[in-house]
């Protein structure tokens, strides 16, 4: 007998459960059976000019801006290439200076948000060429682009971007490795490990999903309290960003994302019992870099905890150090630093569901908030 599809009460978390199945719809029709790597044929850019490009800018907006800031940390890595990321509402102010032997990337959920559009079109003035990433086949931002490469996270009903967020940072990583094999930047060999991992990634997922009540029950702990502040250091910033995106959004709390080495220039006055802190601290091991900013991260954290905090952590699948010093730990499959963030936010939308659900709030329909911001 076929198991009975499951229900959700709300938009919101069942579009956070679609994640496993939203990855690989994204994910698998741009592997090539043939020789295992990736094939972006959408991107409709020629491999020579993409191999000469100086520079590449990301552009977007809220969530999706998010998505294109751990799309920097990919394709500096894996593509050798300087990238530079910008609100989409803020572009035309700071006079962009780009223009031809460049790319933007705009990266938008619906398609159709007026400050990434006008974006668009400024740089394809100023003689960039252009890709989009839309979620929506047919929307504006892809009509107008010389390439696009679709999120196939499938319609996304409630105002918090989250299947969209984690399809967005997997075509990101699919370009970034596209990129990487045209430029030899990266080899084949660790090219198809890469997307070993990456294929690897919605199976993660559901791992993570069937925790979902060590999240609510954090949820339950916590969901009357009003400022939250989230950490994270290099590729896990955009989450720790994203993190309190989704918080302040769903629940109405106050949430600040900061990257967790700027904690000491300032916000560190703020950081005692009264303010719960979430720290992104997971660990690829096989990366000397990461296991670097690991000890850093520790070191933080132990210093936080002098001063009173109490800290939700979320760390990698056997991290033993990490649940001594943290009041609650979080685990995290192991993976490739440059994936992990597709992971890490998982959690962390779930805990901005919960905590909004059990303060009685619309967490589909967020006041003062609309899905596609067409106006500017
Ligand atoms: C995300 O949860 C928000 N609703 C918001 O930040 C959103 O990501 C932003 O408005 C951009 O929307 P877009 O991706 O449709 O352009």
């Amino acid at each position: 007998m076929m198991a009975e599809p499951r229900k959700f009460p709300h938009h919101l978390i069942r579009e956070i459960f679609e994640q496993p199945e939203a990855l690989r719809r994204t994910i698998e029709p741009r592997i090539s059976p043939s020789d295992g790597l990736v094939r972006l044929d959408e991107v409709r850019i020629a491999p020579e000019e993409l191999r000469a490009l100086r520079r590449i800018n990301i552009v977007a907006s809220g969530t999706s801006r998010h998505a294109g800031m751990t799309g920097q940390f990919m394709m500096q890595e894996l593509a050798a290439v300087p990238v530079e990321i910008d609100y989409a509402s803020e572009f035309e102010y700071r006079n962009p200076m780009i223009g031809r032997g460049e790319l933007s990337i705009f990266i938008t959920q619906s398609g159709e948000t007026a400050d990434t559009t006008a974006a668009q079109r400024e740089a394809r003035n100023k003689g960039s060429r252009t890709i989009a990433i839309s979620n929506v086949e047919g929307s504006t931002i892809a009509r107008e682009a010389d390439g696009f490469i679709y999120t196939h996270a499938g319609p996304e009903v409630s105002i918090a971007s989250t299947k969209a967020f984690t399809a967005q940072m997997a075509c990101l990583f699919l370009f970034a490795l596209y990129l990487g094999e045209i430029k030899k930047t990266t080899s084949a060999e660790s090219a198809k490990r890469y997307i070993g991992e990456l294929r690897g990634l919605p199976q993660k997922t559901e791992a993570i999903l069937a925790a979902a009540d060590q999240v609510e029950k954090l949820a339950e702990l916590y969901y009357r309290v009003d400022d939250f502040m989230f950490l994270g250091r290099a590729i896990h910033y955009p989450i720790a960003m994203d993190g309190a995106l989704k918080l302040k959004e769903v629940s109405y709390i106050h949430a600040e994302g900061y990257p967790t080495g700027e904690a000491k220039h300032g916000p560190n006055a703020l950081i005692d019992f009264r303010l719960p802190l979430v720290m992104i601290v997971t660990c690829d091991s096989n990366d000397a870099g990461s296991v670097k900013r690991y000890e850093k991260n520790v070191s933080n954290m132990e210093g936080f905890k002098k001063q009173g905090a109490t800290v939700i952590a979320l760390a990698t699948e056997g991290d033993d150090e990490i649940p001594k010093i943290a009041n609650h730990t979080f685990f995290i499959p192991k993976s490739p630093e440059l994936l992990s963030p597709i992971l890490e936010i998982v959690p962390l939308q779930l805990f901005a569901y919960y905590v909004a659900a059990k303060r009685g709030l619309d967490v589909d329909r967020p006041r003062n908030l609309v899905k596609a911001v067409t106006g500017e």
